[in-house]
């Protein structure tokens, strides 16, 4: 097979004897797409691309990157310019709407996330079920799916019409507090109702801190830093989850139980349970006392992988980790926090920075291997960190499941397969098996 995409608008595949010109797509940004849409019904072939580091799934205008450059962009907007001036509920309208909200926009928006901030009191007696040591990202999925049992309005939805700002102010209000609740369980602390008085963040932080005979209120360097951090994970575009919620959405679940499947991609810890496995290593570093650069060449031995390291698309440097790096150094210093793990961190950083395994293979830190040590400042218990990642990239989820829901050519998610298991054979009775 050749393919020739010369500088014109369709590209030619030479498949066996039959040639083929297929359309191109270009983005925005002038990324070149080959459309094989007619591929197997002209040719008999399919394409296989296994983790699918070349297949585009989708076209969508929510969230740029360009990888080799170290760019990240949500709606054209550089994540650098948002991250200093803007906001996590900002931000989330931004990407869901496509533009950024006018002052009484933002300000219905965040009212009516207050306002949506509590739970239906039956489900209370959920969060009594689960035992104490339940991961907090089991219990999340489960109660975001269970969220739609007293919203039956929201598995009906068809189009997308004007009841669907609330449904993302519920979604984004109620994900914080069934968070919150998830940890005051696991504690075995009583939970605290959210107070519509507090904004998004005070309120989540009042909800996992505050106790029956303590009110806990948030330092704003706390409240900013929490901020920051859940903007910088707003969206990326077509991630592990992402993709997932977009799959599960095609089908034309509904938007909890679509939001539900993305919290449980998110958990693996090659994707959003990075941050959690990236500050047990470091712990472990620090508790059996071990050198830094004998962990580099165990790692590089392959023995297990150095978590926050890497990513699939960014091959010069993750700007959210850029921006996440410089947030904790702030914070720890205003908060006058000398975290141990942070010297382990980057000594970890600078030695795999200078050694060839890395350079050679483009990996550099992620946005999961400096956002723990804000969040442990912060006070988050490192089980929660996942969750938070959660918390945040709900806004991405959410614009990408609405982008999808009104593209009028959208199909079913059915991807094809190679099969290599056994060709047709006859059935052995049970007695007669050898
Ligand atoms: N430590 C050591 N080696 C690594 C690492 C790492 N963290 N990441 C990749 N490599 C090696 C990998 O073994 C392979 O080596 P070789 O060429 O010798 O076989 C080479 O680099 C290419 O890696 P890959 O596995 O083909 O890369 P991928 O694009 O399939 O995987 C990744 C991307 C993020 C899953 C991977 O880098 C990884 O497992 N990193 C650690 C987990 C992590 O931090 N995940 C968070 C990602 S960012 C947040 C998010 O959006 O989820």
């Amino acid at each position: 097979m050749t393919v020739d995409t010369a500088m014109s608008d369709t590209s030619t595949i030479q498949v066996g004897d039959t040639s083929l010109e297929l359309p191109v797509v270009v983005g925005t940004e002038n990324e070149h797409a080959i459309d094989i849409g007619t591929l197997r019904a002209k040719t008999g072939y399919i394409t296989l691309d296994s983790g699918y580091g070349n297949t585009g799934s989708c076209k969508s205008s929510i969230t740029y990157i360009d990888g080799e450059k170290g760019i990240l962009r949500y709606r054209g907007y550089p994540i650098e310019v948002l991250a200093e001036h803007s906001t996590f509920l900002e931000v989330a309208w931004l990407l869901i709407y496509g533009e950024l909200p006018k002052a009484d926009e933002l300000k219905r928006f965040e009212d009516e996330i207050k306002n949506h901030a509590m739970l239906h009191q039956d489900m209370r007696h959920h969060f009594e079920g689960f035992p104490a040591t339940a991961h907090p990202m089991a219990v999340l999925s489960s109660m975001i799916n269970a969220t739609s049992c007293y919203h039956p309005e929201m598995l009906e939805m068809g189009a997308i019409d004007e009841s669907f700002p609330s449904l993302v102010a519920k979604l984004i209000a109620k994900v914080a507090t069934i968070a919150a609740f998830s940890h005051k369980k696991s504690v075995g602390e009583p939970q605290r109702y959210p107070d519509p008085s507090l904004g998004y963040c005070d309120n989540f932080l009042h909800g996992m801190f505050s106790r029956p005979y303590g009110r806990y209120t948030a330092e704003p360097e706390v409240v900013r830093a929490l901020d920051q951090f859940l903007m910088l994970h707003a969206d990326h575009e077509q991630n592990c989850s992402t993709s997932t919620v977009r799959m599960v959405g095609s089908s034309q679940a509904n938007l909890f139980a679509s939001m539900a499947s993305g919290v449980c991609a998110l958990w693996g810890p090659l994707h959003g349970g990075a941050n959690q496995r990236c500050i047990e290593m470091l712990k472990m570093i620090r508790r059996e006392k071990l050198d830094v650069k004998k962990v580099v060449e165990r790692v590089k031995r392959k023995e297990f992988k150095l978590m926050g390291f890497g990513h699939r698309v960014y091959k010069s440097s993750d700007p959210r980790a850029t921006i996440l790096k410089q947030a904790s150094d702030d914070l720890l210093s205003k908060l006058g926090v000398d975290d141990p793990l942070l010297p382990i961190a980057q000594e970890l950083e600078a030695v795999a920075r200078s050694d060839d395994y890395f350079l050679e293979r483009n990996l550099y830190p992620n946005v999961d291997f400096y956002s723990g040590i804000t969040l442990r400042a912060i006070g988050i218990p490192v089980e929660m960190f996942t969750v938070m990642f959660a918390i945040g990239r709900m806004p991405g989820w959410i614009a990408h499941w609405k982008e999808q829901h009104e593209n009028p050519s959208a199909r079913i998610s059915r991807p094809r397969q190679v099969y290599t298991g056994a060709t047709e054979r006859d059935y052995t009775p049970i007695g007669q098996r050898a």
